[in-house]
């Protein structure tokens, strides 16, 4: 069978030879222009005049659109309508889009983006989470409170009690191909855009909407993404929708691309945090109950703020069963970018708070903190025990495995022993100090939001026995297509070679889920496993009605038909079924079954199952400047029966690498007045391949997904992110190592932070 195997990336060949088409790379029609936002330096005040004379008679300019020519303004926003296409009077953030230049070339369109001359009254930007807190700036009408258990009495009850708070930096998407957008006018208002984006519908319903025409008159494509880690659910609109109205405008073809800095500048990024907690404990380290405070920067605008926040609360257990839980979340509003969604989508945040409270818990006690969180966990399900925890918004956790998991991990990462070895090296070492963590990861498959629970497919079967398919998702380096081809392939019995997935296209397959949540094999895999059934149960009827049996015989196989006694080439067997006019083209159509979820009262079961896994992370850190590096890393995961051992390698470490980086290197800096400093590759470092562990143990746990996902598999791109939290905390533990209070680390733990933090 194709599933299960560690097939090469489908467009592995075209990436690494340079000829794999990006939107930038589409060819454009004779006459394309290039499009350029001009930018606001300012972060907060009101725009007053806009003199674009100087923008307009720069050379190459063909036509210069501000506020006052678009009238309504379109919106942006994925959710509220509250993303002004261009600033229409308020200035809410620096990087914030003043007018559109529309050039004969990008060159010309960017010099002439930076000639304008704005006239803005200044205000005081809101820019810190206590600013925000002051000027009662947030979303959402206030906090949100979610929890389970009488807190305040579990708190009281408890025999030990702590408190602490932890800061969280943000992240920069860094997607290697930036932010992209082509349209193309067609005749009678029609539209067709090409877009680097993770959800063309969106793209399609925004664009429709900007030039006042139904849906169906906008066409959006996209066949593969350079990245988009979350950064391109929502920031490709802008483009999009510019390129569109300068397209209906001047009747051409229009095209743009952010430059590096730009898409640093103008686009959201990971939600930063500060959390703050309460626990009560005792000195075995069990915890009686937590109460957490998360305050999460959100930007300007709404954007997918408030799903985000909600998944950082709804991962605030992670793997520990508390009987008391208390969270409340403050969506704060402020000057800067609006954050976004980043893989894990606020996950990972909320799971490094609880992590930090096992750290500290562990270190209040004096025990290991493997034990600790061992003492926690959720037990492990078994079909035969019905054993399942549940979690403070109410849904069971019945497929729980980390106990098992955690002990194959330690045991095969020596996790004892090499304790025993840095205890002994931090002995005898005064500068060079270790650090050695082993953490957990529980996270949610499903989107929070039920209705995008679902996915359609086209698949057609050609006369020659050529298959040819569409789905919903998108390619965005994740392996998506090659996963559902080897599911199409599969449902065949074909030979792989035979299928062919072209460009995700909103006039194929319409009313589409952005492609996130993780869920994206999980839901297309699906939908088109249907498609292709749907037409291999007509060719069987027709080919077993011929032989005189039953299409319950016919097999699929080998890339062969076998019907009573005969066989055919299965291009033979596609030959005949369409001589005999059977139609050999079908949809498919999924929704994910059990998902309910009330969001007001915060219970319900969201998620369809969990994901798991653990991570081992060892460190040296150079107590005298803050550098260190990690030594080793031990990753054990769960991906189900795995669609394809490769890919889910490949995501496994690029995500605990990304993790690694949020929490540890990569580092955003906004100056007082609310720029952001760090807006290239410069001043922001990403981990490079010199980065990863140079002794990296990847491996798959086998289990089949309890639920009945596609081939039992489970969702693998953004859990893997949160095994970065095993590098910072083994950090936080070679810090540990030098004093006898606890470290109290933020992140990212840069080796200027780790200075600071080792001289408090
Ligand atoms: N892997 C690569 N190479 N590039 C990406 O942009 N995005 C991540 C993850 N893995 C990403 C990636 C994010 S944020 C998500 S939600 C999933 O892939 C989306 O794809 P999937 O649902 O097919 O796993
Ligand atoms: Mo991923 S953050 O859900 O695009």
């Amino acid at each position: 069978m194709t599933v299960a195997k560690p097939l090469p990336h489908e467009s592995a060949r075209l990436h690494v030879t340079g000829a794999a088409r990006y939107t930038d790379d589409v060819p454009a029609p004779a006459g394309c222009l290039h499009l350029a936002f001009g930018l606001s330096e300012h972060a907060a005040g009101t725009l007053d005049a806009l003199n674009l004379d100087a923008v307009r008679a720069a050379p190459g300019v063909i036509a210069v659109i501000g506020p006052d020519d678009l009238n309504p303004m379109p919106d942006c926003s994925p959710s509220l309508h509250d993303e002004p296409l261009l600033c229409d009077g308020t200035i809410h953030y620096a990087g914030q889009p003043l007018y559109i230049v529309v050039a004969d070339s990008h060159l010309a369109a960017r010099r002439a983006a930076r000639l304008h001359e704005a006239t803005v009254t200044e205000a005081d930007p809101i820019l810190t989470i206590e600013q925000a807190l002051d000027a009662e700036a947030w979303f959402d009408g206030g906090p949100r409170v979610w929890g389970k258990g009488d807190l305040d009495a579990a708190l009281a009850r408890a025999p030990r009690r702590m408190d602490g708070t932890l800061e969280i930096g943000g992240q920069e998407h860094f997607y290697l191909e930036g932010q992209a957008a082509l349209a193309l006018p067609g005749e009678d208002g029609e539209m067709h855009v090409v877009t680097s984006t993770q959800h063309p519908t969106e793209i399609q319903h925004k664009v429709a909407d900007a030039l006042g025409v139904p849906m169906h008159a906008v066409r959006s494509e996209v066949r593969r993404m350079g990245g988009g880690f979350g950064g391109k659910e929502s920031q490709g609109n802008a483009l999009a929708i510019a390129c569109a109205v300068a397209a209906r405008l001047t009747g051409r073809a229009c095209r743009m691309r952010y430059d590096r800095d730009d898409d640093f500048v103008v686009t959201g990024k990971r939600h930063d945090f500060r959390i703050g907690y309460e626990v009560g404990f005792d000195d075995a380290g069990r915890i009686h109950a937590v109460r957490f405070r998360h305050w999460v920067r959100c930007g300007w605008s709404q954007d997918l703020s408030l799903p985000v926040a909600d998944r950082a609360m709804l991962h605030a257990d992670n793997a520990y069963d508390i009987p008391a839980m208390e969270i409340t979340s403050w969506r704060l509003r402020t000057n800067t970018q609006s954050a976004t969604a980043f893989r894990g989508f606020g996950g990972p945040q909320g799971m490094v708070g609880i992590e930090r409270v096992l750290d500290h818990v562990a270190h209040a006690v004096g025990r290991d903190p493997l034990e600790v969180r061992r003492l926690n966990y959720y037990p492990d399900a078994g079909r035969e025990t019905g054993n399942a925890g549940e979690t403070h918004y109410g849904q069971r956790v019945t497929d729980f495995c980390l106990g098992a998991m955690t002990d194959r991990l330690a045991e095969t990462c020596d996790y004892a022993s090499r304790r025993e070895a840095v205890a002994a090296w931090n002995a005898a070492n005064p500068h060079l100090k270790r650090g050695l963590a082993l953490t957990p990861v529980k996270f949610g498959i499903s989107f929070t939001l039920t209705h995008l629970n679902q996915a359609g497919a086209l698949v057609h079967v050609y006369a020659d026995g050529s298959i040819h398919l569409n789905h919903g998702g998108t390619e965005m380096g994740q392996g998506l297509h090659s996963k559902v081809s080897a599911v199409a392939a599969a449902r065949f019995g074909c030979d792989p070679a035979r299928v062919r997935i072209t460009a995700t296209d909103t006039g194929k397959v319409p009313n589409t889920s952005a492609t996130a949540a993780s869920s994206g094999a999980d839901l297309n895999g699906m939908a088109v496993a249907k498609a292709c059934d749907t037409i291999r149960d007509r060719m069987a009827k027709f080919l077993a009605a011929e032989h005189q049996t039953d299409a319950a015989t016919v097999v699929f196989a080998d890339d062969r038909v076998k019907v009573a006694g005969a066989e055919y080439g299965f291009e033979e067997a596609a030959a005949k079924v369409y001589a005999a006019r059977v139609s050999l083209s079908s949809t498919g159509f999924y929704a994910t079954p059990e998902i309910s979820w009330d969001r007001q009262a915060g219970r319900g079961r969201p998620f369809y199952y969990f994901a798991y896994g653990a991570s081992c992370s060892e460190v040296i850190l150079d107590t005298r400047t803050g550098e260190n590096r990690v030594l080793r890393t031990d990753i054990l995961h769960d991906a189900g029966a795995s669609l394809n051992p490769a890919l889910d390698i490949g995501q496994i470490e690029g995500g605990y690498v990304q993790g690694m980086g949020w929490l540890t290197m990569e580092e955003l800096v906004w100056d007082g007045a609310g720029r952001l400093r760090t807006h290239a590759p410069s001043t922001y470092k990403i981990p490079c391949a010199s980065d990863a562990p140079p002794d990296f143990r990847v491996h798959l746990w086998e289990g089949a997904n309890r639920e009945e996902t596609i081939y039992r598999s489970k969702a693998v791109g953004e859990p893997p992110f949160m095994h970065g939290i095993s590098t910072f905390l083994a950090l936080s533990d070679a810090v540990t190592a030098c004093r006898d209070d606890y470290p109290a680390l933020d992140a990212p733990a840069t080796a200027e932070r780790l200075w600071r933090t080792l001289r408090r």
